[in-house]
Order: C-alpha cells, then sequence, then structure tokens
C-alpha cells in the first residue's frame, strides 16, 4: 500500500525545508510542498520550487496567489481599518487564511490525507493554520512537525547539514525570525526579545529611519471607490499593484514602523517589529475618507466592531461565521466611500492633508461655513440644547431635592 500524502506549507526557508525530511523519517508520509507568494519578496519561485525537491518532497508546487491575497484578504482588511490592539495591521493573520485555502485544494485535488505547517507550539500561526484547515476541511489532518520535534534553530542547522538537506542559510547566524508579504513585514527573535533594547537598524529593510528620511515631504493622491483605493496619482492599478507601490513610497519616507508588546492568543506577551508603510497609510487614508462619507451612526456602529474583527482575525478565525458576518456589514457600509485623499509623506509620518468626494461627501460647506451663506439655522439650536439637556436636569435637580451634592 502506498504511504499516505500530507501536504505541507512551504516556505522554502530553513524550518520547512527540514520539515519534509522529517516527516517522511518520523511519520511515514509523503510529503507535497507548497509554496505561496503572497508578497514576500522572493526572487525565484522555481528555485524553491526546487529546492521542495531537492529536501525531498514527492512533488513540489508553487502558486503566485499575489492578486487573489490583494482582492481576497487585503480588500476586507483595509475596509475593516483591522489594527490588533489598535496598532497591527495582521500581516502574518491575513496570509495563512489563504495558505490555508491553497493546501486544503492541493489535499483534496491529490487525495491527501492531510496538511502541515511549520510553526513552532508558542506562536498564533499554528493555531491560523489548525482552526483554518478545519473549518475548511474538517475531514483532514493537521500535521506539526517543527511543534512535535521541538528543536532549537542550532539544532535544526546541524540535523539538515548532517543529512546534506540543501537549507538555505548554512551559517548559524540569521538573528531575526522574518516573515513577510504585500502587507507588511514581521521581526521577532535575538535581541528583538529584550523589550528594553531598541531594535537596531539592521532588522528594517522596508523603512528607512528618519534621520535617513528626506527632508521634504512628498504628496500621494488615492481615489477610492466602495472603500477600495483603484488609482495613485490619477493613474489606476490593480490592488496589489497599488498595495506595493504605496508600501514602496511611504517606507522610503521612514512611514510604517512599529514596535510593540504583543498578546498572542497562545497567553504569551511578545516583543514584535513590524514594518508596514503601506498598510498604515492606506487605513489612514481610507479612515478619513470614511469620516468625509459615512452617516454618523454608521460610522459609529463600525468603529466600534472594527477591533473585534481584527481579534477574530488575529485568532484564526477568518472563515468562522462572525467575520464572515462583518464582512458583509462592512461591504455594504462601504458601498458610498468614493473620493480621493491626498496624503503627505514626511519623516515617519503618512498625515491625511485633504479629502473630497464628488458623489458621497456628506460634508455640507453650507451648514459648515462660519462665512457668508450659513444655511444652518441657528435658531432651532436653543431648542435642541434643552430637550438634549433635559434628561440630566432631571437628574441633577432630584439629586439635589436628595440633598445629596452632585
Ligand atoms: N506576531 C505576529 C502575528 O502573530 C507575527 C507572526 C510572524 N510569524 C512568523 N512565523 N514569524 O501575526
Amino acid at each position: 500500500m502506498s504511504k499516505p500524502t500530507v501536504v505541507l506549507a512551504y516556505s522554502g526557508g530553513l524550518d520547512t525545508s527540514v520539515a519534509i525530511r522529517w516527516l517522511q523519517e518520523h511519520r511515514d508520509v509523503d510529503v507535497i510542498a507548497l509554496a505561496i507568494d503572497v508578497g514576500q519578496g522572493v526572487d525565484d519561485l522555481d528555485e524553491i520550487r526546487q529546492r521542495g525537491l531537492d529536501c525531498g518532497a514527492v512533488e513540489s508546487l508553487v502558486v503566485d496567489a499575489r492578486e487573489e491575497f490583494a482582492a481576497e484578504f487585503l480588500a476586507p482588511a483595509l475596509r475593516a481599518n483591522a489594527l490588533y490592539m489598535g496598532k497591527y495591521p495582521l500581516v502574518s493573520a491575513l496570509s495563512r487564511p489563504l495558505i490555508v485555502k491553497h493546501l486544503v485544494r492541493v489535499a483534496r485535488e491529490r487525495g491527501a490525507a492531510g496538511v502541515a505547517h511549520g510553526c513552532t507550539g508558542k506562536g498564533n500561526d499554528q493555531v491560523r493554520f489548525e482552526v483554518g484547515t478545519m473549518t475548511l476541511a474538517p475531514e483532514l489532518d493537521t500535521l506539526a512537525p517543527i511543534r512535535d520535534w521541538g528543536l532549537t534553530r542550532d539544532a535544526a542547522i546541524d540535523w539538515a547539514n548532517a543529512r546534506d538537506i540543501p537549507i538555505p542559510i548554512k551559517k548559524k547566524s540569521s538573528p531575526y525570525s522574518i516573515d513577510e508579504n504585500s502587507w507588511g513585514r514581521t521581526a521577532e527573535c535575538g535581541i528583538l526579545e529584550d523589550p528594553w533594547a531598541a531594535p537596531p537598524e539592521d532588522v528594517y529593510e522596508r523603512t528607512v529611519s528618519i534621520d535617513e528620511a528626506p527632508a521634504d515631504a512628498e504628496e500621494l493622491v488615492l481615489r477610492f471607490v466602495a472603500g477600495l483605493p483603484v488609482a495613485l496619482d490619477g493613474r489606476e492599478l490593480p490592488l496589489h499593484e497599488l498595495v506595493d507601490e504605496v508600501d514602496r513610497r511611504a517606507g522610503a519616507h521612514g512611514v510604517g514602523r512599529l514596535d510593540m508588546i504583543e498578546d498572542r492568543l497562545v497567553g504569551i506577551k511578545s516583543r514584535e517589529i513590524y514594518e508596514v508603510p503601506g498598510a498604515l497609510t492606506l487605513i489612514t487614508a481610507h479612515r478619513d475618507l470614511e469620516d468625509l462619507t459615512l452617516e454618523k451612526e454608521l460610522a459609529e456602529f463600525k468603529r466600534l466592531i472594527e477591533g473585534r474583527y481584527a481579534q477574530l482575525v488575529y485568532n484564526g478565525q477568518w472563515f468562522g461565521p462572525l467575520k464572515q458576518a462583518f464582512d458583509r456589514f462592512i461591504e455594504e457600509s462601504n458601498r458610498a466611500v468614493n473620493g480621493e485623499v491626498r496624503v503627505r509623506l514626511h519623516k515617519g509620518s503618512a498625515f491625511v492633508v485633504g479629502r473630497r468626494s464628488d458623489d458621497s461627501a456628506l460634508y455640507d460647506l453650507d451648514l459648515a461655513t462660519y462665512d457668508e451663506g450659513d444655511l444652518f439655522d441657528q435658531s432651532l439650536a436653543e431648542g435642541f440644547v434643552k430637550l438634549w439637556g433635559l434628561p440630566l436636569r432631571t437628574w441633577a435637580a432630584t439629586t439635589q431635592r436628595r440633598g445629596e451634592t452632585l
């Protein structure tokens, strides 16, 4: 009888490269390696595909999913202004469900018994892979070779070298653990584990330091339709290209560095360094346009659920019913988020300096102006204020009658 097959989420990096062999030796399975390009800046997908085979995979597949990632994962996150703990734009949390989708697709196409990932037992990504898989395909098993094995990085390198597994770095020097995609770049480990130690400059790749940022500001004009950016400086671009370009331009001004202590789902607090110039610039612009175009009650309610939305995504519930229901509400809420936003990039900041909307602005100069032509009827304000304050006046008078001080 032939061995069972598992489809491994393969990055081409150390952990998943050694995982291929380990799964064969210790779980007696055939491994299909599946690498997904989500904009992590790999130059050569073919090289990764070949490495998967060289490490022992029976089949090695690569998928360029950059467009899909932007359209199906970044778009809803942007419309939701999704920031975990009010700060982190969910870089890794967004790519994992996309990878899961493809793992499940390939597993079903090949009749595989399960899927596998290269996460340790300490992070969120294991949760996202496994909960994502059980939500899309409850019949599939998930294997977690790196978590089961419990190897340190150095030991993994020794183990691979002893077997001539062609891992990417043969020296024991890479100081950080990096995850990257079009929405940003994450860094952990090494000196970063001391939350008091300022991150060394060599952590950063997608942003310049504020010192190095140009003295002169630069402006971007982003045009949005239904809550999504469709053009940059008048040039229409597909979302994935637009995200890349905004990321590059904002990063060149030192925008988007985050240094934070994060609450992981597994209960640990960790120190994380993020570079998210494009994500933060786009969320800043999108929020501003919502302020211009969303009716007040809708805007308030949407803000109320945004944090919850980010938690669901962070915690691996991308495919769950609450997140899906939120997506429908958010999409509907953004139907008329149309218009343009001017964003100035300067010395580490991205800030909005102008916004307009031909068909959806709820800003009405005739109502807002303090100059000639004011159409706001101020005489109505007197009665309005009295009625608005009536509950408090009644409460205060009653409280005083009881002899209590206010
Ligand atoms: N802490 C971030 C998150 O949970 C980043 C995780 C990065 N993942 C990684 N395997 N290095 O989303």
